[in-house]
């Protein structure tokens, strides 16, 4: 050992695990440890001998894995299922593995529980999904829902059409045609992409009016779905009713619902009328807010005014099972936590906190239901992709960074950034002075967001800005946590698949495309989905339909131009210099509000 000294310095205690110092350093330089070769000893056969038997047990562990897996493969992604079953799939719009680590962390923090205390979805994890679209890298939720939906890519901004815009065939349709009962339950607009995607087919996801229509079955398949909860009223109701529509034009789309069979609620009370689900009569649609259901971290004190997610999906749970009870066929129920995408967009952690937790609620209410009830049944989670480019990180210093993020300011924030810029903004319409705007901010700032060190700059930025107040409270909570977002948009990240039975669940186990989580929906319940797609083509060959401004286009709505596809493109976006054109238009700074 002469000649050897250790190249880095350590704690003695860090030589006493066997290993010697010489060792170590040739481990960390790559360097051979010159090390005098004496007598080979009892010790040295003995370590051959441990080598020899991890080698063998390895490989023989690998041998079992793949046996194992190709025999779970063969039996459990046969397409031809046989009896009864229901399938649940949950969607977590742009919640990323970060969301969960952040939720994780704040839960405990809350709760003063043990650093091992898990969400109840961390205790099912079984996979990942990739997530990229036909156009982009980075998705969005029309051509994420697409993938689930159609078991296709397409670009972004397609509800259920192809690249070259063509109808696909969803899997809720061809389980309705199968005769399976079919839901859909979301906290956003029911005309938004996710449940868009499994019943309805348009070539722009901004056309959520024609989206509306189509819902209630006014397209080549007639109804489709039996229930609906979610948020979105202001697409059904005509641009008569001023203060409620958001429609371009005066259809009545509640009229053309009840026409085709639809029993229609819209408030709180009527759905706690519905006793939980065995008051429910099908088909049944259920609009409880004009636009999105507010945020949880909102809603929780307004209660008697919106249910929540886990409400809804007990309620819908309770109702299709009950329907299906004497028949051969179960249901399939598509549930979404559609805002934790918006909290992300926001880039606001403490709403997306209790987006996660809500979500995580609804999970368990399925996980519940699930054990209580007899047929035979799974349900899958995953996400669309993430949202926010959410880091559990933020450097705000140019010195070394700080290896800390704090969930305290998240559990001190009552309210979401959307809801105290909106009462900001109402605020303004009564004129007050500068001086005025001060004190209310001030004000807001402690109740709202539990900030009790808000600087003057702060403060004299949202008298200055006001519009771009939402994000300056955001980013007020993201500071002081040191919570990191490096986009107000989507991300390419991977995102988790989680399953109430790995084992039903096998095919997706692992790292996915999104498309197999697609290809798992169908197979799963054994419908043709090919068949959908074939008739809705034949029947939608030279269907046209009147637009708002009376012009023919096609029942799949306009064809977008180059450029209004959310990047433009039908091939991969590649890199062209934007860096640059961007820098031009807008200088060096970052536009995107501090
Ligand atoms: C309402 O829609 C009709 C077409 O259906 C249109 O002519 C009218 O201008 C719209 N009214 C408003 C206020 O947008
Ligand atoms: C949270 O609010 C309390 C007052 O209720 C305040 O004393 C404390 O500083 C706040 N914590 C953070 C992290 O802002
Ligand atoms: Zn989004």
């Amino acid at each position: 050992m002469a000649g050897t000294k250790p190249l880095f310095n350590r704690a003695s205690s860090d030589t006493s695990g066997g290993r010697d110092i010489a060792e170590e350093d040739a481990l960390l330089t790559g360097q051979p440890t010159h090390r005098s070769t004496g007598p080979r000893t009892w010790k040295f056969w003995r370590e051959i001998g441990l080598f020899v038997w991890a080698v063998i047990a390895t490989a023989a562990v690998i041998v079992l894995a793949v046996v194992y897996q190709q025999h779970g493969t063969a039996k459990h992604s046969s397409p031809h299922p046989t009896g009864k079953r229901n399938l649940i799939f949950m969607v977590s719009d742009g919640m990323g593995p970060t969301s969960l680590s952040l939720t994780r962390s704040f839960m405990q923090f809350q709760n003063g529980a043990p650093f091992s205390e898990q969400l109840v979805l961390d205790q099912h994890l079984i996979g990942q999904s990739r997530t990229r679209s036909s156009s982009s890298l980075i998705t969005d939720s029309a051509a994420g829902a697409t993938a689930f939906s159609c078991a296709q890519k397409s670009y972004n901004g397609a509800i259920s059409v192809t690249p070259d815009h063509e109808p696909c065939g969803t899997v809720l349709e061809a389980a309705k045609k199968a005769g399976y009962m079919t839901g859909l339950v979301v906290t956003t607009r029911i005309t938004d992409a996710t449940p868009a995607c499994f019943a309805a087919h348009v070539n722009m996801r901004s056309e959520e009016d024609r989206i509306a229509e189509q819902m209630v079955g006014d397209y080549p398949l007639g109804r489709v779905v039996d229930l609906m909860f979610g948020g979105g009223r202001c697409h059904f109701v005509p641009n008569s009713t001023v203060d409620e529509s958001c429609r371009a034009d005066d259809k009545d789309v509640v009229a053309l619902a009840k026409k085709n069979g639809f029993n229609y609620i819209d408030s709180r009370k009527a759905f706690d009328d519905l006793k939980g689900g065995s008051g429910v009569k099908f088909p049944m649609l259920g609009l409880f807010a004009e636009t999105d259901i507010p945020y949880e971290i909102d809603r929780r004190n307004e209660n008697d005014v919106y249910p929540s997610l886990h409400e809804m999906a007990q309620t819908a749970l309770t109702a299709l099972s009950e329907a299906t009870r004497d028949s051969e066929k179960g249901f399939f129920l598509m549930i979404e936590g559609s805002r934790i995408d918006h909290a992300g967009h926001h880039n606001d952690p403490a709403a997306q906190v209790h987006e996660v937790l809500a979500y995580d609620k609804a999970f368990t209410t399925v996980l519940d239901f699930l054990k209580k009830d007899k047929t035979e049944a799974v349900m899958i989670s995953t996400s669309d992709h993430e949202t926010g480019g959410l880091a559990t990180a933020r450097q705000l210093h140019a010195s070394y960074p700080e290896y800390v993020w704090y969930p305290g300011p998240l559990a001190n924030a009552s309210h979401s950034a959307e809801r105290l810029a909106l009462q900001y903004t109402t605020y303004l319409f009564s004129d007050p002075t500068d001086s005025q705007k001060h004190e209310f901010l001030e004000d807001q700032i402690e109740d709202g967001l539990g900030i009790y060190d808000a600087t003057p700059d702060e403060i004299s930025n949202l008298v200055k800005e006001p519009a771009t107040a939402l994000y300056q409270y955001a980013d007020m909570i993201s500071r002081r946590s040191q919570t990191g977002w490096s986009t107000h948009g989507h991300s390419a990240a991977d995102v988790n698949i989680y399953s109430s039975d790995p084992k039903a669940a096998l095919p997706l186990v692992g790292n996915h495309e999104n498309t197999e989580v697609g290809d798992f929906l169908r197979e799963y319940l054994g419908v043709d989905v090919e068949a959908v797609t074939k008739e809705l083509r034949e029947k939608g060959t030279n269907l046209n339909v009147m637009n708002a401004d009376g012009e023919q286009v096609s029942w799949m709505g306009k064809i977008p131009e180059e450029g209004q596809r959310l990047d433009g493109q039908t091939h991969l976006a590649t890199y062209g210099g934007d860096f640059k054109k961007r820098h031009l238009l807008h200088g060096r700074g970052c536009d995107c509000g501090h």
